[in-house]
């Protein structure tokens, strides 16, 4: 007789936002097939709801939040805790996709059974059905504790933020034959530690298509060229958000920062000018209940509960 496999047991939130569950089978098969691979950085909910809603395939939060929502000048600030309290708010706005949660500085490269632990937490405690960390064949130990416990790991090589000061600032990796060869040997090591997917950052395309085609599983790039498996940018890079700078490789797809200040300027001077609220923003109250008021009105404090019971009117319930 042969064992019944039993079906993949679908998962309520993803199928109310009509699609099935991402997962690193998904992901997987796309690289197999030669589908691209659509990933974007989320940090709380509307972000999270937002990529979900727009079919991404993977959302990242990203340590990129040290800079772009929190402010920081890089990345090496955000703690644990911080990247944990963004991880939930994403996992409450995002139904379908495989949320990934990015390991902070010196959350994994002190050894592995730290790296383990904190890889936990970002599942535990964050909601995540995967982690991310900076690094080549210096962080095969961490990969292997954290793929051993059953976590999926994605690697990210080329431009690893977190080394920002190693590398004398945020530049393009790879340019060299030597500086290639070494990267596609971390990548090997990488895929060999058992990763289930690597970012490839800010590298030639050339390298980036070739790594891609050496490896079996999928490669995300970001400003690695077209000949990845797939790409990833960060939310408000896309959505032209952050204003400090913005890398060669991002495509802002919207003026979100300059629509935002017209907005609230707008709002300001409304405000300013008394034409807001208007009429169908504001809250009525009956004429009988006004003349009750009125009646009491003048009336030391505390007199109006028992005024209520002797008049009738009715507390108000509700502002909204
Ligand atoms: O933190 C981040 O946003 C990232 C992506 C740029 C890959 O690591």
């Amino acid at each position: 007789m042969s064992a019944q496999i039993p079906p993949a047991p679908v998962d309520p939130a993803a199928a109310a936002a009509g699609r099935a569950k991402v997962t690193v089978r998904t992901v997987a098969a796309k690289r197999k097939s030669g589908d691209a691979i659509t990933m974007l950085t989320a940090y709380d909910y509307p972000s999270a709801q937002i990529g979900d809603a727009a079919g991404m395939d993977m959302l990242l939060v990203g340590d990129s939040l040290a800079m772009v929502v929190l402010g920081h000048e890089n990345t090496l600030s955000v703690t644990v805790d911080e990247m944990l309290h963004h991880c939930r708010a994403v996992k409450r706005g995002a139904a379908a996709a495989m949320l990934v949660g990015d390991m902070p500085f010196m959350s994994y490269q002190v050894d592995a059974p730290s790296a383990l632990r904190n890889a936990g937490r970002f599942l535990q405690e964050g909601g995540m059905d995967a982690v991310k960390l900076e690094g080549g064949r210096s962080v095969v130990p961490q990969v292997q504790a954290i793929v051993a416990a059953g976590i999926p790991v994605m690697g990210h090589i080329g431009l690893t933020p977190q080394s920002i000061h190693a590398l004398g600032g945020f530049r393009v990796q790879g340019k060299t034959a030597a500086e290639a060869k070494r990267l596609l040997d971390d990548a090997l090591a990488l895929q060999d530690a058992g990763c289930y997917s690597i970012v490839l950052e800010s590298v030639p395309d050339r390298l980036a298509a070739d790594i891609t085609r050496r490896l079996t599983i999928p490669t995300i790039g970001i400003g690695a060229g077209a000949g990845t498996s797939g790409q990833v940018l960060v939310f408000h890079d896309v959505l032209g958000l952050f204003e400090r700078f913005t890398p060669k490789f991002v495509r802002r797809y919207a003026e979100l920062g300059t629509a935002a200040r017209e907005a609230i300027r707008q709002y300001a001077d409304d405000v300013a000018t008394h034409s807001f609220p208007a009429a169908e923003h504001t809250f009525t109250m009956s004429d009988e209940a006004w003349q009750a008021y009125s009646a009491l009105a003048d009336r030391p404090a505390g007199t109006a509960t028992s005024a209520r019971r002797r008049t009738g009117v009715a507390a108000p319930t509700s502002t909204r």
